[in-house]
């Protein structure tokens, strides 16, 4: 059994951890380990958002980002789902990811010009670009089995053993570095101002954003029934919520997501991708929020039965974030966007 936390980050602790003493997880779990050389990733998130059907326009967006991601000091990987928001609108969603900043710096202003520029102001939909530069200290990940990273740990050098610091509340906070000694409260709120035709975040330190992934594609039958069937509605019912009334508990926004393949079908994954007031408020919901607790005691009971024969894939990847490690722009998006749903316009 190891320590989520690897040995390099390891520091002096002046604040608890919640594992439990001489705690045994009831079934493994792993995370992605970084070579010690990578100090910082970013993880950035372009949507394109349109009413109805897409138009040329919206494919052509589409078609030219993908081609920006494979061109000179693009990302390392990049996936792409989509979902329809509360107000009836398509969003998709290109998710980008980089271990070496200088990379995405040389290749950012460009794109950005290209996404929310003002080329993109005839195109009848919305654009938008959220970008977060956490450092190695500030973010971790958990998988529930070996073999199909997703997300930043696709860029991992390897995958951990078992860890110990998971299956409990406050296993999410112990395996963040920083959290050794660092309560990652948060400070001030975000506030949007306007920069021409696009709207701007001045950021919050401590902001928080998770990536939650299911993937049953692996899943035989009696599985496949189970979780379509008895967790899927549930985990559906705590997204809602929190798309609906996130902003009243400290969620932004909430988008439950479907993984697109390289056609633009749905695939058999799935991911929850939310922006959080603080770690905290998240860390609120999902030990006491009705769903997320069916599906935590669920999926405990069912893990902790098949162990390793179990087919259902889950992971997720959560970070904190100072200011400094923070972008967010939006043109032409309806006011229930990202963050535009729960910040106050200052300017
Ligand atoms: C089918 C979907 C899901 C299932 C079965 C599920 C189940 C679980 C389980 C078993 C854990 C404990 C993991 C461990 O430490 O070993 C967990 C943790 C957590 N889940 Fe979920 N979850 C699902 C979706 C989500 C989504 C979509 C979100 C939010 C967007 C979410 C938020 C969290 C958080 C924040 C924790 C960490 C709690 C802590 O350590 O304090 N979950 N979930």
């Amino acid at each position: 059994m190891e320590s989520a936390i690897p040995t390099h980050l390891r520091t002096a602790r002046t604040k608890d951890a919640r594992t439990p003493k001489n705690y045994q997880p009831p079934y493994p779990s792993f995370v992605a380990r970084h070579a010690p050389g990578v100090k910082r990733v970013v993880m950035a998130y372009f949507g394109i958002q349109y009413r109805d059907a897409p138009t040329q326009a919206s494919r052509g967006a589409l078609d030219w980002l993908a081609s920006r991601f494979a061109g000179s000091n693009g990302p390392t990987h990049w996936d792409r789902a989509q979902y329809v928001d509360k107000a009836r609108f398509t969003n998709v969603v290109s998710v980008a990811y980089w271990d070496d900043p200088k990379l995405f710096d040389a290749w950012f202003e460009a794109a950005r010009e290209g996404w929310t520029g003002d080329v993109r102001t005839k195109d009848n939909a919305g654009f938008f670009i959220e970008v977060l530069r956490p450092a190695v200290e500030s973010y971790e990940t958990l998988f529930s089995s070996l073999g199909r990273p997703e997300g930043i740990a696709v860029l991992a050098d390897d995958m951990s053993g078992e860890v110990q610091e998971h299956a409990y509340w406050g296993g999410m906070r112990d395996r963040i570095p920083l959290s050794q000694s660092d309560d990652l409260a948060p400070r001030d709120n975000p506030r949007i101002v306007r920069q021409g035709s696009r709207l701007q975040v001045v950021p919050q330190d401590n902001i928080c954003m998770i990536r939650s992934g299911q993937d049953w594609t692996d899943t035989d039958d009696a599985e496949r029934r189970m979780y379509l069937n008895d967790v899927e509605p549930v985990l559906r019912a705590g997204m809602d919520f929190l798309r609906d009334e996130g902003p009243a508990i400290g969620c932004f926004t909430n988008r439950y997501m479907r993984v697109l393949d390289a056609h633009g079908n749905a695939t058999e994954k799935s991911y929850g991708q939310s922006w959080w007031h603080s770690l905290e408020a998240l860390e609120r919901w999902a030990e006491s929020h009705p769903t997320h607790v069916r599906i935590f005691g669920a999926a405990m009971k069912y893990l902790s039965t098949l162990g390793p024969a179990a087919k259902l894939r889950l992971y997720h990847e959560v970070s904190v974030a100072s200011a400094e490690e923070q972008f967010f722009e939006y043109l032409n998006c309806h006011e229930q966007t990202g963050l535009l749903n729960a910040v106050e316009l200052v300017a």
